[in-house]
């Protein structure tokens, strides 16, 4: 197993304007990240930042883009995290996570959740160790029915949002 770290360069964008090459860039490494039935397409991935609230974490290693995430400042909702195969398990996940938590902990979120596929152990372990908890199986929540875990992470100081 690789004991590389990588530091890698890290750029936050809120609601992000994209061109369409830096959108194909981002569907790229979704491509190699999931197989073709749980992957989003360039209109989904389209979609999301294009929302009130969406946040786009990038991250760079070697002159490259090795992975990015995506995530809502509204909802807490972390929807995507994918880092290239090739740069995997070196701390870039991690980077990008602890980055994009700590915007939306700056912003005051309470709570902070995603579904993860109840087979990823990578991902899952991974949000273990920034203290997410799992609080339950979301059956059939993929498109080829396979299930998903919901994890949550409390942020302490949060909830500082206006009040409605
Ligand atoms: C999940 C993913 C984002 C992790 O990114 P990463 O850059 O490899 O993660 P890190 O190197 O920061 O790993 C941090 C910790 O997560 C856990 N982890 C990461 N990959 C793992 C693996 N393949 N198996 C077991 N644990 C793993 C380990 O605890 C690791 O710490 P360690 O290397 O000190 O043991 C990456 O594997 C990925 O993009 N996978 C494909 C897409 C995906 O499943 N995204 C998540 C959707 S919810």
């Amino acid at each position: 197993m690789s004991v590389e770290r990588i530091q890698p360069r890290l750029q936050v964008l809120s609601s992000p304007q994209l061109s369409e090459a830096q959108l194909t860039e981002l569907l790229e490494i979704e491509k190699v990240c999931y197989p073709p039935q749980t992957r989003y397409r360039l209109a989904t991935i389209r979609g999301f930042l294009t929302w009130e609230g969406s946040l786009l974490t990038r991250a760079y290693a070697r002159d490259r883009l090795a992975g990015f995430q995506i995530s809502n400042l509204i909802s807490g909702q972390l929807i995507t995290l994918d880092v290239r195969p090739e740069f995997q398990r070196m701390g870039i996940g991690s980077a990008i996570l602890a980055k994009t938590l700590s915007v939306m902990r700056r912003r005051g979120l309470p709570l902070v959740q995603c579904e993860i596929a109840v087979h990823n152990e990578a991902s899952i372990r991974l949000h273990e160790r920034f203290g997410f908890q799992a609080l339950g199986r979301i059956q059939g929540y993929y498109e080829d029915g396979s299930d998903a875990l919901l994890m949550a992470l409390l942020l302490p100081g949060g909830a500082r949002g206006k009040p409605r």
